[in-house]
């Protein structure tokens, strides 16, 4: 799994040109984000497997973790096939871009911001069931792992989704009605 998403944040996005913000989500975020949504659910029902009956959250934390995953492997999907492409040509025609399927780019925006709050209220209730990731006094290394890997999805993802709602899309938005 990447380590290095947080370091490599710090630039001044307000600035760049968006295609370059893009491609900076595309390489870092999503590609860190696939890994942990194909290596965790398997982790996760390992973890309830083995400690189910002493610790019956990890049932909870099981389906949430599959749930997650299935949410966002079709949202990295729809961001990287329909709304990243569009926004890209949208800073190359200077807001004019080619006719699109969904009328203005606040609709696809719309949904993808469902789509975070989604994820987001999932992660509030990862945190929840498992009190703050705490790990019981017995728990073996699967059991450490689920729970390490959480908190670094957790964290990554609200960078992410901070990146897209804050920056990305109001930006896309003002480009697509400066270029009418
Ligand atoms: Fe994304
Ligand atoms: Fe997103």
């Amino acid at each position: 799994m990447s380590f290095q998403t947080a370091a490599v944040a710090e630039r001044a996005w307000e600035k760049e040109p968006l295609t370059a913000l893009v491609r900076f989500i595309l390489d870092t975020h999503h590609v860190y984000t696939r890994e942990a949504i194909a290596s965790l659910p398997p982790l996760a029902t390992k973890v309830h497997g083995r400690h189910g009956e002493a610790h019956p959250e990890t049932r909870r934390v099981e389906a949430l973790v599959h749930r997650l995953a299935g949410d966002l492997a079709p949202h990295l999907q729809k961001e990287e096939q329909i709304l990243f492409p569009y926004i890209v040509a949208l800073e190359e025609t200077g807001g004019r871009s080619a006719a699109s399927c969904f009328g203005t780019v606040r609709n696809p925006i719309r949904m993808m911001m469902a789509e975070h709050e989604a994820a987001g209220e999932i992660l509030v209730e990862l945190r929840a069931v498992t009190v703050g990731y705490t790990l019981p006094p017995d728990a073996c290394t699967s059991f450490q792992a689920i729970y390490a890997g959480l908190t670094q999805l957790e964290g990554d993802l609200h960078r992410h989704i901070h990146l897209e709602n804050n920056i990305l899309f109001p930006r896309a938005i003002e480009m697509e009605e400066a270029g009418g």
